[in-house]
């Protein structure tokens, strides 16, 4: 027997019909959740991201605006398209797609979308929010995995989670919701010696790293939760995680939980970009 699937689609599906129903109360009491996107330059994988973003938008009842901008546009122009955004009322969230063109400091520009419309959660003060416990907007990626597995029916209090990568817009803020969630946590990245030392000991391991098995079978634990944060293609071109995703599935025994690439996470990212901006336009 072997683990079961932590479906993504399946939980987004309800999630995004929750989602449908609180946009049409909001938009009868005349205040339709608004999201603009922010694409600058012709990156082939953010044009396909932010498609999906606004299109999620329209299905589920959230008015959209997606502004294109060349390569070349100055940074200038882009702090002052979102200072018009951050005034506008019928915007209630700003995101701006990363990576932005060398010339364009993206902290500067996260820094620039007001608080309260930042659907990201990428900015310091949102940042702060989530160290110090207060409310606020959370990283989509980071909040998504956590509805998964609550899903999982675990209960985190007590629980051994060890989050593999550090970046600001993933590991960290997971390791801080785990934190938040009562787990005990321990954050492995490339500087950590033995990894399998400690992802065997783990009730929960969550990898965000963006190379393809980096947790292997003999690394987990039998009914261990197992989130996979990774999208990377394989030698035949197929989409994959940063899990050994059969392997490790058959390893984790019948009382196991694990997310599949694809299906898994990403769908629940750009889930909770819409719960994130109805949250807002509810505030
Ligand atoms: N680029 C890749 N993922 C993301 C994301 O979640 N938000 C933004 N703004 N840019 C991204």
């Amino acid at each position: 027997m072997t683990a079961q699937i932590l479906d993504g689609t399946a939980l987004s599906q309800t999630l995004r019909a929750e989602v449908a129903t609180r946009a049409a109360a909001l938009t009868a009491r005349g205040r339709q959740p608004g999201l603009a996107v922010i694409l600058v330059g012709d990156d082939p994988a953010s044009a396909v991201y932010v498609r999906n973003k606004v299109k999620a938008c329209a299905d589920h009842g959230l008015h959209s605006v997606l502004e294109k901008y060349e390569a070349t546009l100055s940074e200038e122009a882009l702090l002052a398209r979102i200072a018009a955004l951050n005034a506008d009322p019928a915007i209630h969230g700003i995101l701006v797609q990363m990576p932005l063109p060398k010339h364009i400091d993206p902290h500067k520009v996260i820094e620039a979308i007001a608080t309260a419309k930042d659907v990201d959660g990428f900015s310091v003060h949102s940042a702060g929010t989530l160290m110090t416990g207060l409310p606020g907007l959370r990283p989509a990626t980071p909040y998504g995995c956590m509805k998964l597995i609550e899903r999982s029916g675990i209960a985190l209090k007590g629980k051994h989670a060890v989050v593999i990568g550090r970046s600001n817009t993933v590991g960290k803020p997971m390791a801080l919701l785990l934190l938040q969630a009562n787990a005990t946590v321990t954050v492995c990245h490339s500087g950590t010696p033995d990894l399998a030392r400690h992802t065997r000991e783990a009730d929960v391991v969550v990898v965000a790293v963006g190379r393809r098995n980096t947790l292997t079978a003999d690394m987990v634990k039998p009914g261990a939760v197992i989130v996979d944060v990774g999208m990377n293609r394989n030698d035949e071109g197929k989409l994959c995680g940063d899990v050994d995703f059969a392997a490790v599935r058959e390893a984790l025994g019948p009382q196991g939980f694990i997310t599949p690439v694809p299906g898994g996470v990403g769908p629940m990212t750009i889930t909770m970009l819409l719960v994130n901006t109805l949250q807002a336009a509810e505030a």
